[in-house]
């Protein structure tokens, strides 16, 4: 059966931000991905998702949308980014982008007439009276404290991230209408598709309740009245309908953290979106139980709806996976934002956790369905966890009462070339990028891993080349028994064995290792590392 580019595509996530910056200012660009396409290209990816690259304040890097239908004039210009879809497609990578519709900036023209008090303009948002002098609800900010704010004339706003981000009323037909719009204006420029941020949130329970549960947060996978109500499939099936009267096809991904996969395969329905992201994978540790059992339920639960599982390491918001798997691992999945707090106290063992991640790799890429790659997950980069605190850019530090350092450790711009910073990642060598990059990375960039046989770039491009010739269209996962801690699967007459545990397993006899994550694996496949195997091995 032939399958869209989608269902097997393996995309790589560019957070604009950090990726490479064209004009020397230390801040990644539109010019500087251009300049680095041919980079994409010898990876051997299918397609890009760009994070927000629209006009923006910066209250949350870029989630806060000032105009969906321009660039922020600090990455260029919209010429460029035409001209960046049209030198993608002619590499032939898809482009995706993000669309943010849960909320806008507050520098958005509509929040501002909101707040001008223009007739109309707040019903686009979600402006409520207080009770007293509090908030209208119990609700928190996914950022810490309240998810209100009050204005001059004393009504509040909701804003379930930063105050910058007010939410918007998604029972207001302008706000529909708008949104679809906004799907056109970039699909007529030859998009691919959308990244759809917190595509659980954009409808709320009626009445705004009150949670009636205190938590320092609004925790994306527990239910709650922002969250994952029926009435937001609706909205989806009316995406669907614009993208399908394009061809080629356009295709929507959803960032919806809900509690479980089968409420997320509701919005895989066959008139909705596309794919979604199943997380449950970055929040597994390295454990082979772990890993089986929620590859299972992801791949049970996209097979229900017909659609494709998604295989994600790690993103702009998480702690990068290399440091996730540097230290003891927990029992079971764990909270995202729980572990920086909790990972801190514990020494981390980088080249464990690169061993990890090397292995990880194989088995994220062996997979049937999409696999997402972060950049700099390629090159084996490390949270950065000590980051000066004056340098933090994330609403997180500052909202959670300095609490949570936030998500700046995994935003560190690339380093390319060079053996001190900025690491090639600016023509001008005496910027000062917008996160400072650490003075250990010489060893960790493209050119110093670009002839390393050995390197974890050169891991990721021998892996990305073997996986449409052996894995894309070799069938369903069958799983095989071997040693506590391994994991093993075949997938047609090929296998992916990983080995989580703390002694070496011997691999089935009369294999070829196509491809192993540590040096030199041949019959015995040593902790902390995975092999690719062509089987006409015993198993
Ligand atoms: C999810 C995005 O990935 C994250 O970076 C952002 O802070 C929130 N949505 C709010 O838009
Ligand atoms: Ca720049």
């Amino acid at each position: 059966m032939n399958k869209s580019w989608w269902e097997t595509a393996v995309v790589y996530q560019v957070y604009i931000r950090s990726f490479a910056d064209g004009n020397g200012d230390g801040i990644g660009d539109i010019a500087g991905l251009r300049s680095r396409l041919p980079y994409l290209s010898a990876l051997g990816i299918d397609a890009v998702w760009v994070n927000p690259w629209y006009p923006s304040p910066m209250a949350d890097a870029g989630y806060d949308v000032a105009d969906y239908r321009a660039i922020e004039p600090t990455y260029g210009t919209l010429a460029e980014a035409e001209e960046f879809v049209a030198d993608a497609h002619a590499a032939g990578i898809k482009v995706l982008l993000d669309i943010v519709p849960n909320h806008t900036s507050d520098h958005h023209d509509w929040f501002r007439a909101a707040l001008a008090g223009e007739p109309g303009a707040r019903e686009r948002y979600l402006f409520r009276p207080g009770r007293g002098e509090l908030p209208p609800n119990d609700w928190q900010s996914v950022f810490g404290g309240p998810a209100w704010t009050r204005v001059e004339d004393g009504l509040w706003y909701l804003h379930l991230f930063a105050p910058g981000q007010p939410d918007l009323n998604w029972m207001n037909p302008d706000v529909r209408d708008e949104f679809e719009k906004v799907l056109e204006f970039w699909f007529d420029k030859g998009v691919d598709g959308f990244r759809i941020d917190v595509a659980h949130g954009l409808v709320k329970a009626e009445g705004l309740p009150d949670r009636g549960v205190v938590t320092e947060g609004v925790q994306h996978n527990q239910a709650h009245p922002a969250w994952d109500q029926d009435e937001v499939h609706e909205i989806y099936r009316g995406w669907r309908a614009v993208a399908n009267r394009y061809a080629p096809e356009r295709i929507f991904i959803a960032e919806a953290w809900v509690p479980g996969n089968e409420r997320l395969a509701r919005y895989l329905r066959s008139d909705e979106l596309h794919t979604a992201f199943q997380f449950d994978f970055l929040r597994a540790p390295w454990r082979a139980s772990s890993l089986r059992s929620v590859v299972q339920d992801a791949m049970s639960a996209a097979a229900s709806v017909g659609a494709p599982p998604t295989w994600v390491l790690s993103n702009h918001d998480v702690t990068r996976t290399v440091t996730r798997y540097s230290r003891s691992q927990p029992d079971g999945l764990v909270e995202t934002d729980w572990e920086r707090a909790r990972w801190a106290e514990e020494d981390a063992d980088h080249e464990l956790g690169r061993r990890r991640a090397r292995a990880c790799a194989l088995l994220q890429l062996a997979l049937p369905g999409t696999a997402y790659i972060y950049q700099g997950e390629e090159l084996g980069l490390e949270e950065i966890e000590d980051l000066p605190d004056d340098v933090r850019q994330d609403p997180t530090w500052v909202q959670s009462g300095f609490t949570d350092v936030g998500r700046d450790g995994c935003r560190v711009p690339l380093p390319w070339s060079g053996s001190s910073v900025p690491y090639g990642f600016s023509p001008n060598a005496t910027t000062t990028t917008w996160l400072p990059q650490p003075g250990h990375w010489g060893s960790y960039t493209v050119a110093a891993q670009q002839d390393d046989p050995d390197s974890f770039l050169n891991l990721y491009r021998a892996a990305l080349a073997l996986r449409p010739i052996r894995w894309v269209d070799a069938g369903a996962v069958r799983w095989l028994a071997g040693p506590p801690g391994v994991l093993a699967f075949a997938r047609g007459d090929v296998q992916c064995w990983v080995n989580t545990g703390d002694v070496g397993v011997d691999l089935p006899d009369g294999c070829d290792v196509l491809l192993a994550s540590a040096p030199g694996v041949g019959s015995v496949l040593p902790p902390d590392a995975a092999a690719w195997l062509a089987a006409a091995c015993d198993s």
